[in-house]
């Protein structure tokens, strides 16, 4: 049976955001860079202040109430956490500084661990540089080489190319779940099943999905998922490693220090089990909280209507986007979330970004960190809007009427 979702109510949604009621330039605010950085609502900013205005300490460290309640909140984030992401167990659920760190870690841990000389890593032609810089970092040391899943004009990913890239030397398959520059939402359940059957193990890089997806780390079978708080309607400084249990286990210790120990004596330190032994020193005890508050705050809006809402927008966007003469939007793939790239003839991207930033509106304009796309599409830079839950029919018709004025001014 299909269920009729109820429209979000964009009006009220939009009051929980005081940045939106900002005027640059005379005009009010078009936020078109939630794939930036999403922003937070005013209910994740309040329960981050109440924190730290009536309940901050430190945590795992005292038997004082207060201690104890920070601990609890902070834990119960992580169940939080755990639960947004269909996880099996809290104990599969590291905190980290972001996405860049979390895939920092596995590399430096997991990655360490199982690559050798000679070995490959295999990519995706649509990583982040926070999914390819680790992994190369990892290859130099190892002297183990990189390879990469090619993609069409389309920004889809060419899959038949993995009966040949998977070989008996692959010791981990890196892929973006959503693609920041081209929006392409990657079948990685597909890509996944394709990897297991070679025993070779996945990090999926969920960064841009997270904020657009339901995400079931079970269902994927991913062996790793990894994401940050502030592309979720978070703060920024904390993110997430997923790791099913018996890798993290396997896993050595990266950071050394307070936390993460069982024992410490001059002569051996003993450490506490996952996800302890990755969480050493004090942890960004707010930031946590913050991000348990905006996965409530979510789930209050329903993922499902924030998907249908935001999928509106990209239709609404790139029809009207696709009928100026000169702009060209890269990523076309059949399934894509809200983020749209575009460049227009004779008008660099960053210029375009400034002319937008006069007209109020908020973009990115740039390599977006995966210079490797750039060069895939012969292109130097785009820009790109990408939209949330808050956005609206007309803040997309305000980015039209601006790229429009942008090309007048150039000709
Ligand atoms: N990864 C972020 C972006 O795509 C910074 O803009």
């Amino acid at each position: 049976m299909n269920t009729v979702l109820q429209p979000l109510d964009v009006t009220a949604i939009r009051r929980d955001f005081p940045l939106l009621s900002r005027v640059f330039h005379g005009r009010p605010v078009v936020y078109l860079d939630s794939a930036v950085s999403g922003q937070m609502p005013l209910q994740v900013i309040e329960r981050m202040a109440k924190y730290e205005r009536e309940e901050h300490t430190n945590v795992h460290r005292g038997v004082s109430t207060l201690s104890q309640e920070a601990t609890d909140f902070y834990e119960a984030a992580r169940e939080k956490v755990r639960r947004f992401i269909g996880a099996g167990s809290p104990r599969e659920i590291v905190w980290t500084r972001g996405t860049t760190e979390a895939i920092n870690l596995v590399a430096q841990t997991f990655g360490r661990m199982s690559v050798r000389k000679g070995d490959e890593i295999l990519l995706s032609a649509m990583e982040h540089h926070a999914n390819i810089v680790p992994w190369q970092m990892l290859a130099e040391e190892k002297g183990a080489t990189l390879k990469v899943i090619p993609m069409t004009d389309e920004g889809e990913l060419i899959l038949d190319s993995l009966d040949e890239l998977l070989t008996d030397r692959t010791k981990l398959l890196g892929v973006v779940h959503v693609s920041n520059v081209l929006g392409t939402v990657n079948p990685v359940k597909e890509i996944i099943a394709k990897a297991h059957a070679r025993g070779v193990p996945v990090l999926v890089d969920g960064a841009q999905a997270v904020p657009h997806l339901t995400v079931d780390v079970r269902n994927l079978d991913a062996d790793f998922y990894v994401f940050s708080g502030h592309k979720l309607s978070g703060p920024t400084g904390i993110g997430v490693l997923y790791g099913k249990l018996a890798h993290l286990e396997a896993m050595p210790p990266w950071h050394g220090g307070g936390s993460m120990i069982r024992s410490v004596t001059w002569e051996k330190t003993t450490y506490v089990a996952a996800p302890g032994k990755f969480e050493a020193g004090t942890p960004p005890i707010a930031a946590a909280i913050g991000l348990g508050a905006a996965i409530d705050y979510l789930a209050t809006l329903g993922l499902d209507r924030i998907a249908a809402h935001e999928h509106d927008l990209l239709v609404y966007a790139t029809e009207r986007l696709n009928r100026i003469p000169g702009l060209r939007i890269l990523g076309t793939a059949k399934e894509k979330a809200s983020v749209i790239s575009f460049v227009v003839e004779g008008i660099h991207p960053h210029d375009l970004g400034s002319l937008l930033d006069g007209e109020g509106v908020v973009v990115r304009a740039g390599h977006h960190c995966a210079q490797p796309v750039m060069a895939r599409f012969c292109v130097p830079a785009t820009t790109r809007a990408s939209f949330a839950y808050f956005n609206t029919r007309e803040e997309v018709d305000v980015l039209v009427s601006a790229v429009e004025k942008a090309i007048e001014l150039f000709k």
